[in-house]
């Protein structure tokens, strides 16, 4: 089973929407099942699948961080596309974080605890963890339950320096979680502009980081994606992004059987 958070401390850079595409291309062109874990109190993965999700509908990212994870049951989510199980965010992450701050124990292994006991029932292939801006408790417990990292950045000057900071950070939870490792940076809503282009060749010529060769391109596709809730490969299987997506799942997890492909 593979764990994989999706992070950067910048906020609107494509984590959710990359959370999104790929366990769309996981459980429909791999046929996997796949844990989505929304850390991210501003609940947007949450209600992309549960518009009407409300706190306390069951199990949370939140129950899991107040309670140590001892007593969730990972068959406990919810299951909300063919193969596609959601842990959901609740603004109760706020309160926890808020615990934090005051020095209470806010179950920073918790996650960890569940994805294991994940890895024991055997039914999950990829836990993907959709990140905030920031470090959060939540965020801390995904960075100690995930052993492999995509920092999605967007070009311009300030992602840049998320991305340098995101690893300065990464390599301090190394210390403390040595399983863990930075798959790549993500370059999104890539398009063609002297400045997108010189933060592009500034990052790859950098060479501190791991630079996935293919970009997202941007386009209103995946604006308008989400407004329809649905995956940009459902939503416009032929848009760049789409295509985009679908590449960079190749480079990250190999091909597909096209035997295996179950139709979006
Ligand atoms: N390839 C793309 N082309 C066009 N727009 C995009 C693309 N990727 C993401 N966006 C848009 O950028 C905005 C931010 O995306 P998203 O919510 O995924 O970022 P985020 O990093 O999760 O943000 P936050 O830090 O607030 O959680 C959204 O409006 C989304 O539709
Ligand atoms: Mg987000």
């Amino acid at each position: 089973m593979r764990t994989i958070a999706i992070i950067n401390m910048k906020g609107g850079v494509g984590k959710t929407v990359t959370t999104i595409q790929l366990a769309s291309i996981l459980a429909n062109l791999y046929g996997k099942n796949v844990a989505l874990v929304d850390c991210d109190g501003q609940c947007n993965l949450t209600r992309f699948y549960m518009p009407d999700y409300q706190d306390g509908d069951g199990l949370s990212v939140a129950d899991v961080l107040e309670t140590g994870g001892e007593c969730c049951w990972s068959d406990n989510m919810q299951l909300v596309r063919p193969r596609i199980y959601l842990l959901p965010a609740s603004a109760s992450l706020y309160r926890i974080d808020l615990a934090a701050i005051q020095g209470k124990r806010t179950g920073i292994c918790a996650l960890k605890g569940f994805v294991e006991a994940m890895a024991e029932d055997g039914e999950v292939d990829m836990v993907l963890f959709d990140c905030p801006p920031g470090f959060t408790a939540a965020s801390t417990a995904a960075l100690m339950a995930a052993r492999e990292l995509i920092i999605p950045v967007e070009m311009d000057r300030f992602s840049l320096e998320g991305a340098l900071e995101m690893v300065r950070q990464a390599e301090s939870m190394l210390q403390v979680n040595p399983a863990l490792r930075v798959d790549g940076v993500l370059i999104t809503k890539w398009h063609k502009s002297p400045a997108v282009e010189q933060g592009e060749r500034m990052l790859r010529q950098l060479g501190a980081l791991p630079v996935f060769r293919q970009v997202i391109r941007q386009t209103d596709k995946v604006p308008e994606s989400t407004f329809e809730k649905k995956p940009v490969l459902e939503y416009s299987w032929r848009s760049a992004a789409s295509y985009d997506y679908r590449a960079l799942a190749q480079e990250m997890f190999g091909p597909w059987e096209e035997a295996d492909n179950h139709a979006v």
